[in-house]
């Protein structure tokens, strides 16, 4: 797809990454005053982003929204997105793809922290008293593109027009210039990862730690990150998602992350590679790379595309479709939740009730 007049623009998706980036992602109160804000602040996104780009011309500053399940339904009703679900979870008690409350989610992208800062407040100054953040991360580049763990990442990405054929959907009257995106913030056991030899930590990703090449099919073993995250149609086609992966981290708590964050058509392949990463394949040769990392969040959400996000402010949401799922939109929440201080510690989700 070409995107063109006959296509609604997408929100920049299809960007490559930036030396930082603000993940946040808030849950909406219930109550028609604090829906209809949220529906308001989605009229005045794009001015926003451009008041505060216009004042920083080299930073490349962006901003892309998503939406997650339920409070696609409590705040615009029907028609919804065809695959937008709730977060599904994959994986055994003691390796598993979590699913964590969510209903907005901002990714704000820019050469320049500042430029990340500044759009992230004054986007959230319009959202004051209509959410709760659950969670908030400052990411930046590492190195040559480094994630904490050392190794290259984002390498096999699609890039330009392959990237918006892989991320921004051109067949659905609704819904075209719209994307899926889902979102995991790791934590990784550093000393855990740093005592293996470089050997094997190549043999866990599938590639050279130093020079970013791939290993051989010879030696890559069938549990490598990048075997198990490589998918095919039934023609042999490569399904490509597009990952804006950035570290994160407080080395004065002992805190080391990536937060994961990949765009696709459908939430169909990055599904399946979760699957494959936390299951196996076949189940039980799973990603080792998953001994030294924790999915502390999980999120699904639809970003609509520009035209769509504005005329979202003038929706009603009416009654919440049949969806088939009893469990797919609970109610919001009628009280913020407990200020959680910022970043979500990964003891504050002991015991908290799954989000599916
Ligand atoms: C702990 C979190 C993660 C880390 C540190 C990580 C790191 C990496 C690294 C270093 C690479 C190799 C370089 C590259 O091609 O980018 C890679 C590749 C890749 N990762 Fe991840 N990743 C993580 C989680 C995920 C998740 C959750 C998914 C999907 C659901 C995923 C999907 C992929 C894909 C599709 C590739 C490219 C495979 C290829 O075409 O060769 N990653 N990742």
């Amino acid at each position: 797809m070409t995107p063109s007049a006959a296509q609604p623009a997408p929100q920049p998706v299809h960007l490559p990454t930036t030396r930082h980036a603000v993940f946040i992602v808030a849950t909406v109160h219930h109550g028609e005053a604090h829906h209809a804000a949220v529906r308001a602040w989605c009229a005045n996104i794009a001015a926003i982003v451009r008041s505060v780009g216009q004042r920083l011309p080299d930073a490349r500053l962006s901003c892309v929204i998503g939406f997650g399940s339920r409070a696609w339904d409590a705040l615009f009703g029907a028609p919804r997105p065809a695959e937008l679900h709730p977060f599904r979870e994959f994986g055994p008690a003691e390796r598993r793809a979590v699913a964590t409350p969510g209903d907005i989610l901002l990714h704000i992208r820019a050469e320049q922290a500042d430029g990340c800062f500044e759009l992230a407040t004054r986007l959230m100054d319009e959202l004051r008293g209509a959410v709760t953040v659950v969670d908030e991360v400052q990411g930046f580049r590492y190195f040559d593109q480094r994630a904490v763990i050392g190794f290259v990442d984002g390498t096999e990405n699609p890039s330009g027009q392959e990237a918006i054929e892989f991320t921004v959907l051109d067949d659905d009257p609704e819904f075209a210039g719209g994307s899926y995106v889902l979102v995991q913030k790791y934590l990784h056991d550093m000393d855990g990862w740093n005592a293996l030899p470089v050997e094997v930590q190549e043999g866990i990703i599938g590639r050279r730690k130093l020079s970013d090449i791939e290993l051989d099919d010879a030696t890559k073993p069938s549990s490598a990150h990048n075997a198990l995250t490589v998918l095919e149609d039934e023609n042999g086609n490569e399904i490509k998602i597009l990952r804006g992966n950035m570290p994160f981290g407080r080395p004065g708590h002992g805190e080391f992350g990536t937060y994961f964050i990949g765009y696709a058509k459908s939430p169909q392949p990055i599904e399946q590679m979760l699957e494959n990463m936390f299951v196996g394949l076949p189940p039980g040769n799973y990603d080792r790379l998953l001994d030294f990392s924790t999915a502390v969040t999980g999120g699904l959400f639809f970003v609509p595309s520009l035209p769509l996000l504005e005329a979202l402010a003038e929706r009603q949401p009416g009654p919440a479709p049949d969806t088939g799922d009893p469990s797919a939109a609970p109610p919001l929440p009628s009280e913020p939740a407990a200020a959680s201080g910022g970043s979500l510690a990964i003891g504050s989700l002991k015991g908290a009730s799954r989000y599916e």
